[in-house]
């Protein structure tokens, strides 16, 4: 089934009330890391950890290189929640599943989200190693209609937005585009900038595939980040998100280099720390703003 039944406003506002028991600060800031990239949860000082096992009905993450954990506490002055450990369709989650924690942070009062992950590089400019910020993306499996929205619209979700039909043109931050790069320039690091394209995985792509995607404008691809960005428009959060490129991509027959999860983590860890630089040098742009 594709269409999100579990997920009702009632159990969106049950996982919200049970959080908010254990935590009282509001979050301003909502952070999900990507693979190998969670690192960042620890820069939070004054942390409260919940493991994602103790949260009533929330999913686990099942993949290598991703913790379980929603981690609160202060990242540069402000506020934040992170989700150490994300959800892929691959795993068997729909994808209203892997992108409902959206919901939860937003109802606990996040109004910006930064969502972090791994990618291939699909534009033959980029480097293994790259940091892409996404300014637009190609959603596959929306096109072929799975969109996490499918399904009833619930109207209370108008407080924070929720329309319908929910425009998704600017889903990335135009203002938090132009102050990422800003930031980059400051710590000397020569930001990409592009489109990300999200797939189903768990397969990486065929030869024929990444020379599609290029032809279509992609210039990043991975298996996360765009089902959780649809949920984020649609509830009215104010969204930046960054790729870290972890490998090269296939574009030739004659090459025989295949990608593999461990060069994805491996390259993370290698540059987890700059990323984590940036995101926290952002956030403190936002509580001066
Ligand atoms: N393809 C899809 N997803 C990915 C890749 C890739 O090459 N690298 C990291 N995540």
């Amino acid at each position: 089934a594709i269409t999100n039944r579990f997920y009702t406003y009632e159990r969106v506002e049950e996982i919200v009330g049970f959080i908010q028991k254990l935590v009282t600060i509001k979050p301003e800031i909502a952070i999900i890391c990507g693979s190998g990239l969670g690192g960042l949860a620890e820069l939070v000082t004054d942390k409260i950890v919940i493991p994602y096992a103790d949260i009533p009905h929330f999913p686990r993450s099942t993949v290598v290189g991703h913790r379980s954990n929603l981690v609160f506490g202060n990242l540069n002055g402000l506020y934040v929640v992170c989700m150490q450990g994300r959800f892929h369709p691959y795993e068997g989650y729909t994808t209203a599943t892997c992108a409902f924690p959206v919901r939860v942070m937003r109802m606990l009062g996040a109004h910006t989200l930064i969502v972090t992950c791994a990618a291939g590089g699909v534009n033959k400019d980029f480097s293994v190693g790259d940091i892409m910020l996404i300014k637009d993306h190609l959603n596959f499996p929306n096109l072929a209609g799975n969109n996490p929205l499918i399904g009833h619209n619930d109207e209370r979700y108008y407080l924070f937005s929720g329309p319908r039909f929910p425009p998704v043109g600017h889903a990335y931050d135009r203002a938090y585009l132009l102050k990422m790069k800003e930031v980059a320039k400051k710590h000397n690091v020569d930001l990409r900038e592009g489109v990300y394209c999200g797939l189903g995985g768990p397969c990486y792509e065929t030869i024929a595939e990444i020379n599609m995607l290029r032809i279509l404008g992609g210039d990043a691809v991975g298996m996360s980040t765009v089902h959780e960005v649809t949920l984020a428009a649609h509830c009215g959060f104010r969204t930046l998100g960054l790729a870290l490129i972890t490998n090269k991509c296939l574009w030739d027959y004659n090459t025989t280099y295949e990608p593999v999860h461990e060069d994805v983590i491996r390259i993370s860890e290698l540059k987890a720390n700059e990323l984590q630089q940036l995101i926290f040098d952002f956030v403190g742009f936002i509580k001066d703003h």
